[in-house]
């Protein structure tokens, strides 16, 4: 997809998860319609690359998100670096998943550590920042489909993830009197290295795809699409609600009663 507007020029963005899938799709979008970016990852060798290839653009600002004196520091030097935050999406993620009669008490803290406690770090310290230019901003967090529809095996994700949602509504009433917009956006199944051994493995990706209208994965581009969309101006008045971005998935499940024939 070729996107030439200037929608976010002079604008500083933080993106969290920005070296791989839909965090770095979300990057290069606002590169290309004119912010600075500062990217925050533990993967520091893909996040260096990324800004030597967009020298100026591009910020490596790594760090985990899981602990709060690394984001504290990756987000004071993105704003000492551009002069300040406008914006913010919250999207680093990952999951350990296992039946919960089984699950490792230490497989639990790590999913909901990194999906959840991270979310409410990396808020805590972008808001502050944003809050100290007055100008208001937005943050945006990425949730999951999986907040709405349980994920067997993934109950520390799915329930990390139905947090999110919920932080998100917290965070857009006790920041809109800072001129903070705060929104979540839950995608379905998208095509990035996190889901490979689904996409990899035929019946896996065939029982996925078989319920979603749309008939295939999302790429990484297709959500920050909507990311960027409550990131914008066009989203002025939009603020403590979820977009779920899931082709369809989410609302799929009626039987077909067309197909009995009359
Ligand atoms: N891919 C999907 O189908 C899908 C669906 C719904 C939601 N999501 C969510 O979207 C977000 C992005 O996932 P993705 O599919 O792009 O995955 P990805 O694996 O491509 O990217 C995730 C990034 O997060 C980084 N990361 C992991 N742990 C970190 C930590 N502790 N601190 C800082 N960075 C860390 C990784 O290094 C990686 O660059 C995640 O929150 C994920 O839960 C993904």
């Amino acid at each position: 997809m070729h996107i030439n507007t200037s929608r976010f020029a002079g604008k500083t963005a933080v993106v969290t998860g920005a070296a791989s899938g839909i965090g770095a799709a979300i990057a290069l979008r606002l590169i290309s319609e004119g912010a600075r970016v500062a990217g925050i990852d533990v993967a520091e060798d893909a996040l260096k690359e990324m800004a030597t290839q967009h020298d100026g653009a591009f910020f490596a600002a790594p760090a985990d998100v899981t602990k709060e004196s690394e984001v504290a520091a990756a987000v004071a030097a993105a704003a000492a670096e551009f002069g300040g935050i406008d914006i913010a999406f919250n999207v680093a993620g990952a999951s350990r998943v296992g039946p919960i009669v089984d699950l490792d008490e230490a497989d639990w803290d790590f999913t909901i550590d990194l999906v959840q406690k991270g979310v409410f770090l990396c808020t805590k310290h972008e808001a502050r920042h944003i809050k100290e230019h007055g100008r208001g901003g937005a943050i945006v967090n990425v949730a999951s489909l999986n907040a709405h529809i349980p994920m067997p095996y993934g109950s520390p994700y799915s329930t990390g993830k139905a947090g999110v949602e919920m932080f998100s509504k917290v965070a857009a009433v006790e920041l809109s009197s800072s001129g903070i917009r705060v929104n979540s956006v839950l995608p379905g199944l998208v095509d990035t290295p996190l889901v490979a051994p689904v996409m990899a493995y035929e019946p896996a990706r065939d029982m996925f795809l078989s319920r979603i209208p749309i008939a295939r994965a999302a790429t990484p581009e297709e959500i920050a699409g909507p990311c960027l969309y409550l990131a914008s101006d066009d989203a002025s008045y939009v603020t403590g609600t979820s977009l779920v971005v899931d082709g369809g998935w989410e609302v799929s499940n009626y039987p077909d009663l067309t197909t009995l024939g009359s």
